[in-house]
């Protein structure tokens, strides 16, 4: 008889499936689940990316092959414009662009430079819950930096050094937060990548969320500007929440010119590269003027507030801080409960709505549960009517 676990190594064995992916999977299987699980926003892919593509696939000889394993040069050239015009940092499409099949495959390249085993990541905590799964299958620890709950998840930049060993290779970044929707400042940033320079880290900017920041525009800073820092900063951009493009699996990253070499072996032996296709579609994206980016915002501000009303109905089930980006409400659950994947999977069963327990997003992520509000205005209010129903009204 075959003994399949014989066959799987340690790495893989010693991680979980995302819980995120394995609650829509459950989600599936309850007819009519009113889900709140997956940040999958509900937008169509805008309507002139989807031309560019009809007319390439029509017109262009080339279409159907691989493509450079850094990616199209003129995509590339675009991509270094365009950071210029976002951070005032000339980068070089050469020596710095990797175009990539999004920015799990741009991270899981990275982690895989970086990482021999045993070597530490340093993560927030809650933070998002494939980077720390990434890390160790890639044989490191990501060692957990516990963001400041009381002051509405900031982050708590005093305890960073005490967190930083001779196996620390990198600290991972995402603003606005996943799950906690916190935009992290600018001072604290500063802070941060100084303490990363002296002690010669990398600091991962995973961005998919930089253009959901409603009214804290002001607010949101993107480390990648700070020239002092450039040759300690990765920064991984996707394609697949600003451009409601997450089937398309494309992002890019801009790494200082010595990784990049290192980052390519890795690219060419998982992927060769991004789908040529896609990256025809990320060229249509960033040549024309994104005019579909404020009503994407517009509509998500609108559940941002609907979410907001209706938990404030429900104050003897969540107690929550209210988002300043993304598109994710992360509140502490208050209702009687065991843990928050018992409290998940009851609550999915028996009130037929579906959450992300927040267990998954690290030891701090315990008694919360992650809700995203890029869906439906209707899948929203009818979760919390069943929420209301089943837990009775305040
Ligand atoms: C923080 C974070 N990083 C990466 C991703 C996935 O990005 P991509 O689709 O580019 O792989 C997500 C998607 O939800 C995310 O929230």
């Amino acid at each position: 008889m075959t003994d399949a676990s014989t066959w799987v190594s340690r790495d893989v064995s010693r991680i979980s499936m995302s819980a995120i992916k394995e609650m829509a999977m459950r989600s599936a299987k309850v007819p009519g689940a009113a889900s709140l699980t997956w940040g999958l926003p509900s937008f169509r892919t805008p309507e002139h990316i989807r031309q560019a593509v009809v007319l390439a696939l029509e017109d262009d000889p080339e279409i159907g092959k691989y493509a450079l394993p850094d990616g199209l040069p003129e995509l590339r050239q675009i991509i270094a414009r365009q950071h210029v015009a976002e951070t005032g940092i000339t980068v070089d499409p050469d020596r710095n662009v990797v175009v990539t099949a999004g920015n799990m495959e741009g991270l899981n390249a990275l982690f895989h430079v970086l990482i021999d085993p045993g070597d530490e990541i340093i993560v927030t905590d809650p933070g998002f819950a494939s980077h720390f799964q990434q890390i160790r299958l890639c044989g490191g620890e990501p060692v957990f930096w516990k963001l400041d709950e009381a002051r509405g998840w900031r982050l708590d930049v005093d305890a960073l050094p005490g967190l930083i060993s001779e196996r620390t290779k990198g600290i991972v970044l995402v603003t606005p937060s996943n799950p906690t929707g916190k935009i992290f400042t600018e001072a604290e940033l500063r802070r941060v990548g100084e303490i990363a320079r002296a002690r010669n880290l990398l600091v991962l900017l995973d961005d998919p969320y930089s253009h959901f920041v409603y009214e804290n525009r002001e607010a949101y800073f993107n480390l990648a500007s700070v020239p002092e820092l450039r040759e300690h900063v990765a920064y991984l951009f996707t394609f697949s929440k600003t451009y409601a493009m997450s089937g398309w699996r494309l992002g890019y990253m801009i790494i200082p010119d010595a990784l990049k070499r290192e980052v390519l072996k890795v690219h060419d032996a998982t992927m060769i590269c991004a789908p040529r296709i896609s990256q025809v579609a990320g060229l249509a994206a960033l040549t024309e003027e994104p005019v579909h980016l404020s009503r994407f915002e517009d509509i998500l501000a609108e559940r941002r507030e609907l979410i907001c009303r209706r938990l404030d109905r429900v104050g003897h089930v969540f107690e929550y801080v209210k988002p300043e980006g993304a598109y994710y409400v992360f509140p502490r659950v208050v209702a009687e409960h065991d843990d928050s994947f018992a409290f998940a999977i009851r609550l999915l069963e028996q009130a037929r709505v579906t959450v992300t327990p927040g267990s998954a997003f690290g030891p701090s992520g315990e008694h919360h549960v992650r809700l995203a509000y890029c869906v439906a205005e209707e899948t929203i209010e009818t979760a919390f009517d069943r929420i209301e129903d089943y837990f009775g009204r305040a």
